[in-house]
């Protein structure tokens, strides 16, 4: 078959380090493998690539905490990942990892290629050395203040809250990730990469790329405007792929991480001996990256820049898809705090399809975040995919199993209510491919289940149950086939179950988008099962996945009862005594309007003895409550911020999203 579209598509890399949660999955990975499943129905010549990314100061200093060798520890999650992701159902050609011997070699060679160019130049640079550690400190081994919003806490290469990346020095009160010491600045000869000098060729490739996504773009300018800073690509770091002719440097892994799209794709074309370049070299290829929305500047500046620099006739990429965060409950997901549910917390009590379906359901085409929340969750699951598209396929084959022996039964001539569905089907299939086409999933999906409505109309008005009406169950049959191939990308474990059901050969996702609703199943045709494909979302089930969530959730529980009361009442108190419960529970005595003993899930962040003494706002008008066996008589707040807790002592501590606990 001759192929009209060449389209490669990439999802962003996940550290090999196993940080991720659902906000990963609806950011990146769901997204890009919707639009992959999509482009392969309809049959384009598709290269879908994904990798470990292996490199890093995080990873490194992970993997010394675990005691293993970098290369064990990157290796260990790679297979984790991988095996993770077949669950999630997410079909990528291949997935490879950055530290690979194809990457290496391309990595060097961009660095080759870009430097003869002009690209790259050699300076001297001051750089942060802890002396107490004898270590240069490259990136995350420094924390400290942002210089363009002031936000604390941040990385010494990228402001998590304004997006920022930084060079190296500028970021205020750094402090020594190891030991906390005040760094002390240190020569060193390090290259830089010009991205100032592409300016204006990449202000022309946002300007007239019209496919790359406006809310995004229009922040990349501003950026731009505030003009590009040179960019730092080498680091001194025991782990990462050398520089040429350096000891003790590596590359930074933001130059060899989105090489690692090109080296996978090139691993995968020895594999399936196909020429990689026509994927990445050819005008004829259209390119996909899906991200989130925290590397943006990676994305939209630094990556066409490289692809430019080389002067190697590399395609710039088409669209980057950019999806923001994910709230769960309405707060941030943290690890640290054991507010996440993983995909295999969610995997243990639901099957892939209904995440894949629900995430779908919140991620507009845009970067802004949403919420995850497990009533919502049971709702749409329930209501849109179960009582909609699942009882309408349920209900069908059971007819036909019913009246007709499992045959489909011999249609007469076919009235103007069934042509008018099949009409409406097809226009319908129309729009969604239109949509699909602009990776605008949430509303393509919202349309699948509006086409499935038709039909389910059409169902009701023909009454088969009674009349045994032939054409009515024929005519269905053939557009539930259709459904299944529409919503196979989004839930392709179920929808090629149902393909089974129906008896039909090969799978939902192998066939043509645009046959889906020719009347390809004949009169006569056997039908496998008529065996509900969902089970229905159980409150019991549900309890469950809060009970991951654990002691957090209780907490947030007393929050709402919080909303409820019209006056609260705060009071400043100061903590007489603090004892440890456990890991996250301390027992305090706080001298309010009265002796309070309260309970306060800060234990991670606080140690009883730093607590003695301090003043703190509390809530005295809550109902009593027995938590860990002890009744507690009212609250201490604090604020979060990243993650973290901080207590209110002072109210100007609070911030504009602070979570009172
Ligand atoms: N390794 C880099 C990407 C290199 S691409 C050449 C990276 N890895 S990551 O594991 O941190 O993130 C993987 C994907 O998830 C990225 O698209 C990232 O933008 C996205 N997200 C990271 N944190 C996220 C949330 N908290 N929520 C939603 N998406 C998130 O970045
Ligand atoms: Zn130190």
């Amino acid at each position: 078959m001759k192929r009209e579209r060449r389209i490669l598509i990439t999802a962003a890399l996940p550290y090999a380090n196993g940080k991720y949660h659902l906000g990963h999955a609806r950011s990146t990975y769901l997204p890009a493998d919707i639009f992959a499943r999509f482009q392969k129905l309809n049959k384009a010549d598709v290269a879908y690539i994904c990798a470990t990314d292996e490199h890093g100061t995080p990873i490194l200093l992970n993997a010394e905490k675990d005691r293993k060798k970098p290369e064990e520890y990157v290796k260990y999650w790679h297979n984790y990942f991988d095996k993770l992701f077949k669950e999630f159902g997410l079909i990528y050609d291949i997935f490879y990892r950055t530290h690979s011997k194809e990457n290496k070699k391309l990595t060097i060679e961009f660095f080759n290629k870009a430097k003869k160019n002009g690209y790259i130049y050699e300076q001297e640079i001051e750089q942060y050395y802890c002396e107490k550690d004898k270590k240069f400190l490259p990136d995350r081994y420094v924390t400290g203040k942002c210089p363009y919003c002031n936000a604390e806490d941040q990385y010494s290469d990228y402001c998590e809250d304004c997006g920022k990346a930084f060079m190296s020095g500028e970021i205020l009160n750094p402090k020594c990730r190891l030991c906390k010491a005040k760094p002390v600045m240190r020569k060193s000869m390090h290259y830089f990469f010009t991205l100032n000098a592409l300016k204006k060729e990449i202000s022309n490739y946002l300007q007239f790329n019209e496919y790359l996504q406006k809310d995004v773009k229009n922040y990349v300018k501003q950026w731009i405007k505030q003009g590009l800073k040179d960019w730092d690509i080498t680091r001194n770091l025991e782990w990462g792929f050398k520089v040429p002719g350096k000891k003790e440097q590596v590359f930074y892994v933001w130059w060899d991480a989105p090489i690692g799209y090109i080296s996978s794709t090139i691993k995968w074309a020895k594999q399936t001996k196909k020429n990689w370049e026509d994927y990445w070299k050819s005008k004829k290829t259209e390119i996909y990256h899906f991200i989130g929305k925290d590397i943006v500047y990676h994305h939209y500046l630094f990556w066409p820049a490289m692809l430019m620099s080389v002067k190697d006739k590399y395609t710039l990429p088409k669209m980057i898809p950019t999806r923001g965060y994910l709230n769960l409950e309405g707060r941030k997901f943290s690890k640290s705090r054991n507010w996440s549910i993983t995909l295999e917390d969610f995997f243990k009590v639901f099957p892939a399809d209904y995440l894949r379906f629900y995430l779908t359901m919140i991620t507009p085409q845009a970067s802004s975040d949403a919420n995850f929340s497990l009533n919502e969750f049971k709702k749409r699951i329930n209501d849109d995919l179960i009582a909609n598209f699942g009882n309408l396929s349920r209900r069908a084959l059971y007819f036909i199993e019913k009246f007709f022996d499992k045959k489909v039964p011999k249609p007469t001539e076919l009235d103007a209510k069934d042509k008018g569905v099949i009409t409406d089907v097809k226009k319908q299939h129309e729009k969604i491919t239109k949509l699909l086409e602009e990776v605008r999933l949430m509303k393509a999906l919202q349309e699948v289940l509006k086409c499935s409505s038709i039909i389910n109309t059409y169902f009701q008005e023909k009454e088969p149950w009674k009349t045994k009406n032939p054409n009515c169950l024929y005519v269905t049959l053939n557009l539930i086939k259709g459904l299944c191939i529409e919503l196979s990308p989004f839930i392709p474990f179920s929808t090629n179950e149902l393909w089974k059901s129906i008896g039909l050969k090969g799978k939902a996702e192998e066939q043509d988008w645009s046959k889906a609703f020719e009347l390809s199943i004949k009169a006569g045709h056997e039908i496998k099962s008529s065996k509900p494909l969902y089970k229905l979302v159980s409150d019991e089930e549900i309890k469950k996945l809060k009970r991951v969530l654990g002691k957090n959730l209780e907490l947030k529980e007393e929050l709402v009862e919080l909303k409820n009361f019209k006056k609260i009442k705060l009071r400043i108190g100061s903590i007489q005594r603090a004892e440890r419960i456990n890991d996250k529970l301390l027992k305090l005595k706080v001298l309010a309007d009265r002796e309070r003993i309260m309970i306060a899930g800060i234990g991670e962040q606080y140690n009883p003895k730093e607590l003695l003494g301090k003043k703190v706002v509390v809530i005295i008008n809550l109902k009593p409550k027995v938590i860990a066996g002890i009744k507690s008589e009212g609250m201490v707040l604090a604020a979060e911020k990243k993650g973290r807790i901080v207590l209110l002592t002072t109210m100007k501590d609070i911030t504009e999203n602070a979570v009172v606990l």
